[in-house]
């Protein structure tokens, strides 16, 4: 069961004398839709049922365009944190017609007892809203560092830590994650994308790796292999600044090892303003044209649609995060020459437009006893493009880790 999209008319004593949807028309539009969503899930009276009432504590709604009396409303709801008594939930509004980003809200609630005492959310609710994660029992949630982060795990042996690019999830992993033999293999969701928490603040490759070492304490992992595609091969750089001891090998997929420049920092502010204004679907059309390799869009329909689907599902405060910790982040070249006692991999699709083969390259020269594989038929999302090669290239990588 996933949370279903509800769709809303606008009409029009909801709007202004301008003929627009008033601003205070939309805390009711969006308390609709959330009243809808449970009517045709757990029923509108789960919360009486379990005699817990959600009681909102904040609102923030961001207005994006004008709506006018006979537009229909698409509201999607997520639940971006589960507490013990709280929950925080995300709506958008997207006009049906023509797609465009209406209205962005959340809305942090905590759950009332009768005697007014803060209580447990319900089971019920929580399960409701975690759908899409329960619906995978190998995706679990859990609370490190201060926030929740969803989880894939899946086999037993030596730990493998997959940290996914940007704006993507754990499941740009989905095919290593089914058949890479031998190991386990873990992959979170880093905060801000995917199933986890979406806070508005908060974000520097620091705290990526802050999380993910705290996430391996909870799990009781010591030692790791870190496979850290693009914005997590940053994010591997960091984690090895700080728990080197705790790493037994490195695979750099599609990245690069240099902070951005001047412009490439201008650049992550633009497109934070882009993806504020448009949301994750402006970032997905901007990014699109050069993620994928050429033979990927034309002959993997299927992978450009799970790309898509990635990004777009991606919360803005994450996108917007993720942008300022990558705009911040600090040069990893100094790094490389010391690595020589970690095992590295350095793996780059062949046509990958975003961190090119030659960068790869220079950054395997970089690193003593480093490898370079580059993959025909990738562009910069190689574990999509071409899950079999790289799965028999990790598989030879973590094999050789053994002798
Ligand atoms: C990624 O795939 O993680 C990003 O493209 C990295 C970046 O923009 O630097």
């Amino acid at each position: 069961m996933s949370i279903p999209e509800i769709d809303l008319t606008v009409y029009p004593d909801e709007c202004d004398a301008f003929g627009h949807l008033n601003q205070a028309s939309f805390l009711s539009l969006f308390e609709r839709a959330r009243w809808e969503m449970l009517a045709r899930g757990p029923g509108m009276d789960v919360f009486t049922r379990a005699g817990a009432w959600p009681a909102v504590r904040k609102t923030t709604i961001d207005y994006h365009a004008a709506a006018f009396p006979g537009d229909v409303l698409r509201f999607h709801q997520a639940l971006v944190h589960h507490g013990r008594t709280s929950f925080t939930m995300r709506q958008t509004a997207r006009r049906v017609q023509d797609d465009a980003l209406i209205a962005t809200a959340e809305f942090v609630f905590v759950c009332i007892g009768r005697d007014g005492r803060p209580m447990p959310v319900p089971a019920e609710v929580g399960g409701f809203m975690n759908a899409r994660a329960a619906a995978d029992p190998a995706v679990r949630r859990v609370t490190v560092n201060g926030v929740g982060l969803a989880v894939e795990e899946r086999g037993e042996g030596r730990a493998v830590l997959f940290i996914h690019g940007y704006p993507f999830d754990h499941t740009v992993w989905r095919h290593q994650l089914e058949r890479l033999p031998g190991v386990r293999r873990i992959a979170p969701d880093l905060r801000g994308m995917g199933l986890s928490d979406a806070p508005d603040l908060g974000y520097s490759m620091r705290t990526y790796a802050d999380d993910l070492a705290a996430l391996l304490d909870t799990l009781g992992v010591e030692d790791v292999v870190l496979v850290g595609l693009s914005l997590g091969g940053y994010v591997a750089f960091e984690f090895l600044r700080h728990w080197r001891e705790r790493v037994r090998g490195l695979v750099l997929v599609d990245t690069r090892a240099e902070a951005d420049n001047a412009d490439g920092r201008r650049a992550r502010d633009a497109t934070a303003a882009l993806a504020r204004d448009g949301g994750a679907k402006a970032i997905a059309d901007a990014m699109l044209p050069k993620l994928l390799s050429s033979a990927t869009e034309r002959d993997a329909p299927k992978v450009v649609a799970q790309v898509r689907a990635m990004i777009e599902r991606t919360p803005v405060a994450g996108i917007v995060g993720a942008l300022a910790a990558m705009r911040d982040r600090p040069d990893s070249t100094p790094l490389l020459g010391t690595l020589g006692a970690v095992p590295t991999v350095v793996i780059v699709g062949e046509d990958d437009e975003i961190t090119p083969a030659p960068g790869a390259r220079a950054m395997a020269d970089a690193i003593p006893h480093a490898r370079l594989v580059t993959i025909p038929g990738a562009g910069h999302v190689t574990p999509l493009e071409q899950p079999d090669v790289l799965i028999g290239t990790l598989a030879a990588f973590l094999e050789s880790l053994e002798r």
